[in-house]
């Protein structure tokens, strides 16, 4: 009875104090702290960002942020640039014109009444606020609870700490950075397993790193990225930055961009200025010129195939490229056709494993009957053979001719792909035989009278329009069998 009473006031005490700051945070600027029971749903005119929060200097702002058109992400923004620093990560991304809404009930909860929580904190908190380095805090009048510097997206700000128990992922969830013994790594997700493809080793010049102890990472203000075992001793390693020790008066970060480098950044208070990045040659980066690319130095790209012509989007249509991470089983899943290529290098092959084989020939065939290799790449003056477990992606140009590649084209992926765009359709559609039938004869004749060669044919090239726009319309059934 007591505790129902004591809890009954503090309900009430809560609502008074949130109503509080509701009244004086009123008219148009969010109020400085979240209390209990606040609620607050994305408004459809927003169409970009819309405030629920800022720090107490106006720099940074939590609120709803519009990303893919419609859908909704709650983020930190840097006020003046609009440049995100956090977001949270759902479950999956609620959309802008659901009836998703953002509450603090002790936990900060980002749900909508149909399907339930997107996102929680899972806390027993009584406020929410930001503070002045952009680190979202909810916490209790005795202790933090959780803050957002423990979780970061794709950025890292001044003096946040980054532990091995971190990682920073690039906002299109290929590329990610985190700490291993004595060195920080860059990694690809190019398949179900992590490719690593920059390893910068702690260079102990000031202490030494101590086997079995954790090391963290910190951006420091004098413009480096600090390794530490223990905060009261020197850095283990310094990563410095072309402002190392220059007085720069604004604010720094460091992001993992959605190219799979590592930059650092500077605020002059109009615009940001780069002055770090991990990766300085374009072409070791790990996919400079997208699948099947060949990167000559200086970012010019071209195509592994001759005969293909590179484009933004690479030189395979991106439906092939997704159709699985393998050429194992599976009904027209096995099929390939072969490209070979001399001159051509991967780009960080010293992170790589490799066997030694006596020719390209043996190379080759390790990977030929083998359906979990993609290719090889195999140097003829050391006999390494490099074997790639994971799609291609792009190869560097060498003038060196002993330098050998030997790479799997998937084959069939756009008959699979029509394969289950009919097999949907059936599903979705029993009952409105009819008007499929009616729509397909449509697009067909359509198709005809545009002179474009339909989905029976076979070759690549000729077929790529129409198969791009059977992904899209099959993509369309896939959300339609979610709802
Ligand atoms: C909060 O931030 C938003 C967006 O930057 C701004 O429009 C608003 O005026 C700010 N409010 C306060 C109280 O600083
Ligand atoms: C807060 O709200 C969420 C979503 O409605 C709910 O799952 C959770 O149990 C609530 N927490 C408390 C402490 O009431
Ligand atoms: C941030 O707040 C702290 C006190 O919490 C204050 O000492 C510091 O000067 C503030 N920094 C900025 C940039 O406002
Ligand atoms: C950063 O994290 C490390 C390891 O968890 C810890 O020893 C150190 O005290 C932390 N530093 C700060 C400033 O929070
Ligand atoms: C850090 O180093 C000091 C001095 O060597 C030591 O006393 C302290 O225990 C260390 N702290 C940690 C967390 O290792
Ligand atoms: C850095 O800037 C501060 C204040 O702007 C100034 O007091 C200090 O002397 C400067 N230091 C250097 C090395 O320029
Ligand atoms: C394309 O590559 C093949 C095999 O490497 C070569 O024989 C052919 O001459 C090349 N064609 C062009 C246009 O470079
Ligand atoms: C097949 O290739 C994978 C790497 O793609 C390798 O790990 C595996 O050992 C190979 N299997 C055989 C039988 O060679
Ligand atoms: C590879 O090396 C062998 C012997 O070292 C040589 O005969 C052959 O021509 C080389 N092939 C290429 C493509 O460089």
């Amino acid at each position: 009875m007591e505790l129902q009473i004591e809890s009954a006031i503090e309900l009430l005490l809560a609502a008074i104090l949130t109503s509080l700051v509701w009244t004086s945070g009123a008219a148009e600027s969010p109020p400085l702290v979240l209390g209990f029971n606040f609620k607050a749903s994305p408004n459809p005119d927003v169409s970009h960002f819309q405030p629920l929060l800022n720090d107490s200097s106006g720099t940074y702002s939590l609120g709803f942020l519009r990303v893919n058109q419609d859908e909704l992400s709650l983020s930190i923004l840097h006020a003046a640039s609009s440049v995100p620093l956090w977001s949270a990560a759902p479950t999956r991304p609620p959309r802008w014109a659901s009836p998703a809404h953002l509450l603090f009930n002790g936990s900060l909860v980002l749900s909508d009444p149909h399907t339930g929580a997107y996102w929680s904190t899972h806390t027993t908190g009584s406020r929410v606020w930001l503070s002045n380095t952009s680190n979202l805090v909810i916490d209790d009048a005795s202790a933090v609870l959780w803050q957002s510097f423990d979780f970061p997206s794709d950025t890292l700000v001044e003096n946040q700490n980054f532990t091995t128990a971190m990682a920073l992922i690039s906002s299109n969830g290929l590329y990610s950075m985190r700490l291993g013994p004595d060195y920080m790594g860059l990694f690809a997700r190019f398949s179900d397993s992590d490719q690593i493809y920059l390893k910068h080793t702690a260079l102990q010049a000031k202490a030494d790193v101590i086997p079995g102890r954790p090391i963290y990472m910190v951006l420091e203000s004098d413009g480096y990225l600090g390794m530490y075992q223990n905060g009261s001793l020197p850095p283990v390693d310094v990563q410095s930055f072309n402002t190392f020790q220059q007085n720069v008066s604004g604010i720094r970060r460091v992001r993992i961009e959605p190219d799979g480098n590592l930059k650092g950044y500077y605020w002059t208070g109009s615009g940001w200025v780069l002055d770090y990045q991990a990766i300085s040659e374009p072409c070791e980066l790990p996919s400079a010129c997208g699948s099947y690319g060949l990167c000559k130095p200086g970012k010019d790209c071209s195509c592994l195939d001759n005969r293909t012509v590179h484009s933004s989007g690479g030189c395979v249509p991106p439906h092939i490229k997704k159709s699985g991470n393998d050429f194992c089983g599976g009904y027209d899943n096995n099929r390939f056709g072969v490209l070979r290529r001399t001159g051509v290098e991967l780009p960080y092959k010293e992170l790589m494993g490799y066997r030694r084989t006596a020719s390209f020939e043996e190379c080759e065939g390790s990977c030929e009957g083998n359906c979990t290799c993609w290719g090889v790449a195999y140097s003829n003056s050391s006999g390494f053979c490099y074997m790639l477990d994971y799609p291609i992606e792009t190869l560097v140009a060498v003038r060196d001719e002993g330098k050998l590649g030997y790479f799997k084209v998937r084959e069939g992926a756009g008959k699979k792909r029509v394969g289950a765009w009919v097999g949907m359709g059936v599903g979705l559609l029993v009952g409105a035989v009819l008007a499929l039938a009616g729509v397909v004869g449509l697009w067909w004749y359509k198709l005809r009278n545009r002179g474009v060669k339909g989905y029976g044919d076979d070759e690549g090239g000729v077929g790529v329009g129409p198969y791009k726009d059977l992904g899209a319309a099959s993509f369309r059934s896939i959300q339609l069998c979610e709802r």
